[in-house]
């Protein structure tokens, strides 16, 4: 039988229509809640751009130990605690309950060379009970496991599988976990996040993420706008209330409150609602994050003006690229120069679709920039197919019930707990195609490593549905010139197959790979894959 598909898909049309009121009514999640009634936030009733943009502090380490893989050496301790927090998300709204990392959320941000290894002591001291709605029918979460707990993952860092936040390695409150972060990798922005099993959508949403920066001498050498000319910019959307608590949607069953997406109704950026920032009349860079559940962004500057990325997930692009439009789904980052030069005394607004995000005020003059806008950034070899010893095909699927509503999606039609099987080995190069069946853009992230985006190209899903029969439709699409650096999140599209093409180096052990839509991750859109010894 054929499925029919509607001329917007359903993520385009849960997007669009951006009400989530339509879809989950208040009156849902207030049952849910057990509350009377729960009044959802007009964010147009609150004055914008009234607070500035808050930065992320940086994460300070208190002392030294010992290298776990030098014995001779030392490395610096960061000691976390992961904690609830009430903080303000906007000048006229009470407090947030939110969770976070040494007192903010967004946690502090990291700061380290590539190379310069650190130790992370991640302490859970979250209260005993979840305040948003943990779904026990999901794998990982059921009714016998403890409601609160996590694990933290460095997402992009090239980690010993011991210190990887793997799934089911997590703690309780009142427990902590180390991990060793050698970073021997390029410079980037990577981000660490909680990663527990069936319920990292819930703790992710509450607030447990943040920034982690490596360095380089190649970065340095570029002479890119630094200090107060760097930016780092976190953002997501979040459901909040009247009373401006998070809301997170539920499906009205209450034995399974799960839902496919959530997209919801303010965009944070760093944990603000519409902040400004003053800008001084020269270059900035931006380091752009998604870390919304599910929400893709597309970002740009008042109308349309012009900027450059100079980077994405795994860091700098080989030259510029010039862009209106900013494309970023879950888990992407986009290393951006934006010249405020010739919009002296004017403001402009960074949105996403048709939503304000936040104002930039730039000044009528400001000190001389001597940054530049490097032609060429870092040499990146293309990785020539021929060196891939193995090509997988891996398919994305969605089970749907009787009415077409989305049970949850799946990789390769493999649940979670079934034995591995990618098991690439050590320093050999393969190739993934991600045959996407589904009527939604996936956003893959494999663990470990970073790839290159190879091509997309559309085939006849109803073909391979019927027959498992792969036939193209049309030829490949290469990938786009932001799409040409190193990456470690590629967005699969619906009737596309997407090759990647990925150097498995590093280390030997146990990773996931997954969809970075994290209701679909915590339902079981995640697989492991091992890495072994040739
Ligand atoms: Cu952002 Cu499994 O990662
Ligand atoms: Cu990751
Ligand atoms: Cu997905």
């Amino acid at each position: 039988m054929r499925r029919k598909y509607c001329f917007l898909t359903r993520r385009k049309f849960l997007e669009r229509s951006g009400a989530l009121a339509a879809l989950f009514p208040v009156a849902r999640i207030a049952a849910a809640n057990g509350l009377q009634e729960v009044r959802e936030l007009d964010p147009n009733t609150l004055a914008k751009y009234v607070e500035p943009l808050p930065l992320p502090a940086m994460m300070q380490s208190s002392e030294r130990r010992p290298d776990p893989a030098d014995a001779g050496k030392t490395l610096p301790l960061y000691r976390v605690r992961i904690e609830e927090l009430r903080q303000k998300t906007h000048r006229d709204l009470p407090p947030t309950r939110v969770w976070g990392f040494n007192g903010s959320c967004p946690g502090p941000m990291f700061e380290t060379r590539s190379g310069e290894g650190l130790l992370v002591e991640w302490e859970n001291r979250l209260p005993e009970k979840h305040f948003l709605p943990v779904d026990h029918t999901l794998c990982g979460a059921e009714a016998d496991k403890p409601e609160v707990r996590c694990v933290i993952h460095l997402h992009g860092g090239r980690t010993p599988p011991d210190s990887d936040g793997y799934p089911e390695s997590w703690v309780v409150p009142g427990k902590s976990i180390l991990c060793h972060y050698p970073n021997r990798q390029e410079a980037t922005m990577l981000f660490y996040h909680d990663h527990t099993m069936g319920i990292n959508r819930l703790n992710i949403y509450a607030g447990l993420q943040g920034l982690f920066a490596i360095r380089d001498e190649r970065e340095d050498a570029l002479n890119l706008p630094q200090g107060k000319y760097e930016v780092p910019i976190l953002l997501y959307d979040r459901f909040l209330r009247a009373d401006g608590q998070m809301e997170y949607p539920v499906s009205g069953d209450p034995k399974s409150p799960w839902v496919p997406e959530v997209y919801s109704n303010v965009m944070l950026a760093n944990g603000k609602l519409f902040p400004y920032m003053e800008v001084e009349p020269r270059r900035y860079r931006f380091r752009l994050m998604n870390g919304s559940n599910a929400r893709f962004f597309r970002l740009s500057f008042g109308d349309l003006w012009e900027m450059h990325q100079i980077g994405s997930d795994q860091g700098l692009l080989a030259a510029p690229i010039t862009a209106k439009r900013m494309l970023l789904a879950p888990a992407e980052r986009a290393d951006i120069l934006f010249d405020f030069s010739p919009y002296a005394g004017k403001n402009t607004i960074l949105r996403t679709d048709g939503f304000d995000i936040m104002q930039f005020r730039v000044a009528a003059s400001g000190a001389k920039d001597t940054s530049v806008l490097p032609a060429l950034l870092r040499p990146i070899e293309r990785i020539p197919e021929s060196r891939a010893v193995r090509t997988r095909r891996l398919t994305l699927d969605e089970a749907m019930d009787k009415v077409q509503q989305s049970m949850g999606m799946k990789l390769n039609n493999t649940p979670w707990h079934a034995p591995v099987t990618e098991n690439p080995a050590i320093d050999t190069t393969e190739i993934w195609e991600l045959v996407n069946l589904t009527e939604d853009t996936h956003p893959i992230h494999l663990h470990l490593v970073r790839f290159q985006l190879l091509d997309r190209r559309p085939f006849d899903v109803f073909d391979y549905m019927d027959k498992t029969e792969l036939r193209y439709t049309g030829a490949a699409i290469p990938a786009s010139p932001e799409e040409r650096g190193w990456k470690d999140t590629v967005r699969c599209e619906r009737g596309h197959v997407t090759r990647i093409i990925v150097p498995f180096v590093g280390y030997t052990g146990r990773y996931v790979w997954h969809c970075h839509i994290l209701e679909h991750e915590d339902n079981e859109m995640m697989r492991p894959f091992e890495v072994v010894r040739a």
